[in-house]
């Protein structure tokens, strides 16, 4: 179950990569504004800021989290974003932070950059640190008993769906969209005790919790612990550096022809 308030403990790490794709999705104004696994509604809010005429859509699987951003005045609706189909005034479609839990999210990117009207954007970002200590310590001790068992059917490689960013511009140009698909890796200093924890608990240890009951799922959290402190130590000064890498894609529709790519 996604929990609001323990994803939000890291609203402005988790929004910056936000921020930042948003610099590269282009139009000024917008009539339909898509915001699709809009989780708590915290960002969606921004794109109501930057499109102030824009009508905002907003999608998210979880009931919680749907339920947080109607709380935030967000007109959220629960529904699978692999349903989504644009309407014709949609000008932009956003996805922040939710397309990796989509193993087929290529296929859709193609599909969306066919319905989608020439001159409409696409923006999305997504977590590429499927290889990174945090999530390889988690798969680790959940293939140990008495875990392994009650995690059989948790989808610990979802995030290996992210593929090359190459992958991603390739695809998208050769569906005619003009493309800008970057990477970056953000050095996160965060603060408190086991604050990598902290982090994936929000995240990747979602379907975790879902899983175990109170009991083991204390006792998962007790073990992982040092395997989190060891491969993220605490500096002297009490900060833990966590590197995260991301990629981005904004795409678009029909750019290319129009820019006589
Ligand atoms: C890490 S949160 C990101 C939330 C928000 N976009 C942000 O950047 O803060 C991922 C969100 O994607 C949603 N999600 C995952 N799979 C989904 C799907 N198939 N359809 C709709 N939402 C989905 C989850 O419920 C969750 O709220």
């Amino acid at each position: 179950m996604w929990d609001p308030d323990v994803y939000l403990a890291f609203a402005d790490h988790r929004g910056r990569p936000f921020y930042d794709l948003l610099t590269r999705v282009g139009p000024e104004r917008a009539r339909r504004v898509v915001d699709l696994g809009c989780g708590p509604g915290n960002l969606t809010a921004y794109l109501a800021k930057r499109w102030p005429t824009a009508v905002i859509e907003a999608i998210d699987s979880s009931s919680e989290m749907v339920a947080a951003a109607r709380e935030r005045g967000i007109d959220a609706a629960a529904g699978d974003l692999r349903d989504w189909k644009p309407r014709p005034d949609t000008d932009v479609v956003i996805s922040n932070a939710a397309l990796h839990w989509v193993p087929e999210h290529a296929d859709l990117l193609v599909r969306w950059a066919t319905e989608l009207a020439p001159g409409s954007w696409i923006g999305v970002q997504m977590p590429g640190n499927f290889e990174s200590p945090s999530h390889a310590v988690v798969r680790t001790l959940a293939r140990r008993e008495p875990y392994a068992k009650l995690l059989r059917d948790v989808p610990f490689r979802v995030g290996a769906a992210v593929q090359a960013p190459t992958h991603y511009a390739n695809l998208l140009l050769d569906a005619g969209c003009r493309v800008d698909v970057w990477e970056t890796t953000y050095l996160h200093q965060l603060t408190g005790a086991h604050p990598v924890l902290e982090w994936i608990t929000g995240t990747a240890l979602v379907p975790v919790r879902e899983r175990l009951g109170d009991g083991d799922w204390e006792r998962f959290r007790r073990e992982l612990t040092p395997l989190l402190d060891d491969a993220y130590p605490a500096r002297a000064d009490g900060t833990t550096v966590f590197p995260f890498r991301r990629v981005f894609i904004v795409a678009e529709v029909g750019g290319a022809r129009r820019s006589g790519g």
